[in-house]
């Protein structure tokens, strides 16, 4: 079957692509990887020890990175609707976060973990159908349901960072974040493509 046009494009920019390579090289399975370390970098939010959670984390780029962070002390917990191959030390959940069931799943390993959650990282994306209205929606959604997750879970001084798409609703995104946090920014980071509206939104120090 012929490729159409745009498939063909991303999958030129996709080999050509320096995280792509350098993320085959250096064993991340996703070039998402490197948006959550350079954010790491610049704000140091994930700590040896912590408890993470990642939500709408396949393939499973950000729960390495996590993991490595928080080494052998901590936890991270790694939610996605699609399958995850097993990472060491990584709790796996596949479910739709926003079904009461994954909910359930989360707040099981949690309560038996019996630590409050320290991080959660939240880089979902909805899949796109091309209309920007529902997408937009949709992905406001995904992000407003981690948030909520946050606000129930997070711990004092935590930090909550999410994907969000420039668009409706975004600056009352960011007016309910300050309300609960004592710091919120954005950050683009060099992997997160210049056409792409993602931006990502750091929530730091949570209120409780
Ligand atoms: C950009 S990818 C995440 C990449 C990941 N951070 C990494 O480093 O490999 C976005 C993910 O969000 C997931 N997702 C979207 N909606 C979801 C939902 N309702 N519940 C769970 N995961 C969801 C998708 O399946 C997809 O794997």
């Amino acid at each position: 079957m012929a490729r159409s046009k745009s498939s063909s494009k991303w999958l030129r920019e996709h080999f050509n692509d320096e995280f792509v390579k350098r993320a085959q090289q250096e064993g991340w399975r996703s070039r998402a990887a490197f948006k959550l370390l350079e954010i790491q970098q610049r704000d140091k939010i994930i700590k040896p020890g912590m408890v993470v959670v990642d939500l709408g984390a396949a393939p499973g780029g950000w729960s390495q990175v996590a993991r490595q962070l928080v080494g052998r002390k901590g936890k991270v917990i790694a939610v996605d609707l699609l399958p995850i191959e097993p990472i060491a030390d990584v709790e796996i959940i596949q479910g739709d976060f926003l079904e009461d069931d994954c909910h359930q799943q989360l707040q099981q390993i949690l309560q038996a973990l019996d630590k409050p959650v320290d991080v959660i990282i939240a880089d979902l994306a909805p899949n796109i159908s091309g209309i920007k209205v529902a997408d937009q929606a949709r992905a406001m959604l995904l992000v407003e349901s981690a948030f909520a997750f946050a606000q129930e879970v997070l711990t004092p001084g935590g930090h909550l960072l999410t994907k969000a798409f420039q668009g409706a609703d975004f600056d009352n995104y960011m007016r309910q974040l300050r309300q609960h946090f004592g710091r919120v920014i954005t950050r683009k980071p060099q992997a997160s493509r210049a056409r792409s509206r993602e931006l990502y939104v750091l929530a730091m120090n949570f209120k409780g």
